[in-house]
């Protein structure tokens, strides 16, 4: 599909770079394209960033048939705008459109709508130590109906917004986070969505992360929604736990989200030599390894927080320090490393996993 490009007559004044924080910002332009049954998707655009039309009874607002991504685009050392994975982003939004009942958008055309509106606003990215430009395509519905079916039409946009790190400070250093075992809500169950990345997903954490901030955490742990046994996320991040000189993280049952960051970690740590053990992940192991001084480090992954250390686990009101509090060595080689690759300080240590525009 080729693509046209209409450009603002009226481009905004960037933002200092010292001061992005996370989505406070958005570029000169944006890409839309619709979907229509029967024509697929087609006209796709980049267009000047601007509000967007609904009417009240468009489905998306009513029964969050939705479904979006994160990734990020970084420049590098020659100025040139690299991508990290983004057929990845691409092969999980089809994934999770066939959740929520939307079209498949392909691989081939994801990716090229991404590579365009970034082209189109190259100069937002930023180049401070630790920000990049947070790329987020979405779907929603335009259709009006107040019936509970899939809908017929669709529009897929994306935007983009130049961020610091999701963990505020962690840009410029990584420390150690607090984070809440939490007991009363969950996250996800199998049969659920909680693989797909959908707003619903996000939306009914909110309250489990606001309580987890009352007890002076910045997140929380998530158990499973059966027996509250096993760990799975950490708010919006996939979670690793060091015990002994083994890498566990929780299995992709179906209700956790396949991160490409949690991928990316993996690939690493088994090409450097490391056991990694996808598997149920008991927090009563994780607990008595924090006791114990068998879990040596704790961190969780994602494409917003990249490499975020847990300095802490919060279960019940008992403190668990993991290190002393402090970065394990492990935790920031992980982030010196998929950072350096993404911005093109280190020579990729993966094949294929750089895209430069
Ligand atoms: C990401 O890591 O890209 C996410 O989707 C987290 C986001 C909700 C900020």
């Amino acid at each position: 599909m080729e693509f046209t490009i209409t450009r603002t007559s009226t481009p905004k004044a960037k933002p200092d770079e010292t001061k992005l924080g996370f989505g406070k910002y958005y570029t000169d332009h944006m890409f839309i394209m619709e979907y229509d049954e029967g024509q697929g998707w087609h006209d796709g655009r980049v267009v000047p960033y601007g509000d967007i039309s609904l009417d009240p009874a468009a489905v998306t607002l009513h029964y969050g048939q939705m479904t979006f991504e994160g990734l990020k685009a970084y420049k590098n050392p020659q100025g040139r705008i690299n991508l990290f994975r983004p057929d990845m982003n691409a092969k999980r939004m089809i994934n999770s459109n066939k959740r929520l009942c939307i079209p498949e958008i392909e691989e081939e055309l994801f990716v090229s709508a991404v590579k365009t509106l970034v082209e189109v606003d190259k100069d937002w990215v930023p180049s401070v130590q630790g920000t990049s430009l947070y790329i987020r395509p979405f779907i929603i519905s335009p259709e009006v109906s107040m019936a509970v079916h899939p809908a017929s039409s669709y529009i897929f946009v994306i935007i983009l917004t130049p961020v610091a790190a999701y963990y505020e400070g962690n840009d410029k250093e990584l420390h150690g986070s607090r984070i809440w075992v939490e007991e009363e809500f969950i996250r996800a169950a199998v049969g659920g969505t909680g693989f797909a990345k959908c707003g619903g997903n996000y939306s009914c954490a909110m309250i489990a992360s606001a309580n987890a901030k009352k007890y002076g955490c910045e997140e929380v742990l998530w158990l499973d929604a059966k027996e509250h046994k096993y760990v799975e996320e950490v708010g919006t991040s996939n979670a690793f736990f060091l015990i002994d000189d083994t890498v566990v993280t929780s299995s992709l049952t179906g209700s956790i989200l396949p991160g490409v960051t949690r991928d990316s970690t993996i690939q690493l740590l088994k090409k450097w030599g490391y056991k990694v053990e996808e598997r149920l992940v008991e927090l009563t192991e994780v607990l008595e390894a924090a006791e114990n001084g068998r879990l040596k480090e704790a961190w969780a992954t994602g494409t917003a927080c990249v490499i975020s250390p847990i300095g802490v686990l919060n279960f019940r009101g008992k403190e668990h320090p993991i290190n002393n509090e402090k970065v394990g060595e492990l935790s920031q080689k992980l982030y010196d490393t998929l950072y350096g690759m993404q911005t093109g300080t280190r020579e990729p240590e993966m094949e294929g996993w750089i895209v430069t525009i």
